[in-house]
């Protein structure tokens, strides 16, 4: 593939390469130093449309940023337009950064990305990123998994190209589970139904976090029960991960620095 970085774990990122790249949740203090260095060499970014412009300017001043889109159902560059661009601007030699919001392999059409690549032998690397999962439940002051709770917690998309998605909704509605929920939003009467058709506490906790780590972040707190009038009245219009089964702890209300990023409904 790629011969190594001497100062990093990643392979080295050479002319006319794909560095698929993880851009976190949206605060650039949460970008890694391989994703900085990334963006500092790039010649080309292909960018999701999720990715704040705060984090676009770390790509050098010559570089060539290109959105791709990919914003919920709306209209975007479809994929195979997006596969297309990655492998023409690698073959002229361009160190190409396809930026990904969170981690680049969570829900984010790596691999049609990587088959693109590799059919046209263009060599890539991945750098992983902070997923929305992760910064949602820092704000919540919660963790994901714990000891006599639940030992294992669920990525879920809402959707896929089929419509709402199917999940093992026997397994999840048991007392405990977490799942974080990606792309949740227009799918959230249609969990609910599910989690309560499958046994599922009405009371079950929901949590809505809204713009993860941003500074329009804001936090809807909520059960099972109520979540699709509350979400609707929330009017939440930013990117949206629902972390099913888990509370806002209290003192997570009360961080220094958090308090003033969070507005709370309910
Ligand atoms: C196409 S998925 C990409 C997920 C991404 N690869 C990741 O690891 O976070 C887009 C969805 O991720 C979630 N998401 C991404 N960034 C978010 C943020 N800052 N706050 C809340 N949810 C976010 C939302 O559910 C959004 O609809």
């Amino acid at each position: 593939m790629h011969r190594k970085d001497p100062s990093s774990s990643a392979p080295a990122f050479a002319p006319g390469s794909v560095s698929f790249t993880g851009a976190g949740p949206g605060d650039p203090d949460l970008l890694t130093r391989q994703a900085l260095r990334a963006l500092a060499q790039a010649d080309v970014v292909l960018h999701d449309s999720l990715i704040s412009p705060e984090i676009l300017a770390e790509a050098g001043p010559d570089a060539r940023l290109i959105e791709t889109g990919k914003r919920g159902f709306a209209p975007s560059m479809a994929q195979a337009e997006i596969n297309a661009q990655i492998v023409a601007h690698a073959r002229t030699g361009a160190r190409v950064v396809r930026l990904k919001s969170g981690d680049a392999t969570i829900f984010g059409r790596l691999d049609e990305e990587i088959e693109a690549c590799d059919a046209a032998r263009i060599p890539w690397r991945i750098l992983p990123g902070i997923t929305a999962a992760s910064a949602a439940v820092a704000s919540i002051g919660q963790s994901l998994t714990r000891r006599g709770r639940n030992a294992s917690v669920r990525l879920l998309t809402g959707h896929d190209m089929a419509g709402f998605a199917d999940h093992d909704w026997t397994t999840l509605a048991r007392p405990g589970e977490v799942a974080a929920i990606y792309m949740g939003k227009a799918s959230a009467r249609f969990v609910q139904g599910r989690l309560l058709m499958h046994g599922a506490e009405r009371a079950t906790p929901v949590t809505l976090v809204e713009n993860a780590s941003r500074p329009d972040q804001r936090i809807l707190a909520t059960t099972l029960d109520r979540l699709p009038v509350e979400l609707s009245a929330a009017g939440l219009d930013g990117p949206v991960l629902t972390l099913y089964g888990l509370a806002p702890r209290a003192a997570a209300r009360v961080l220094p620095g958090l308090a003033t990023q969070q507005k709370e409904f309910a």
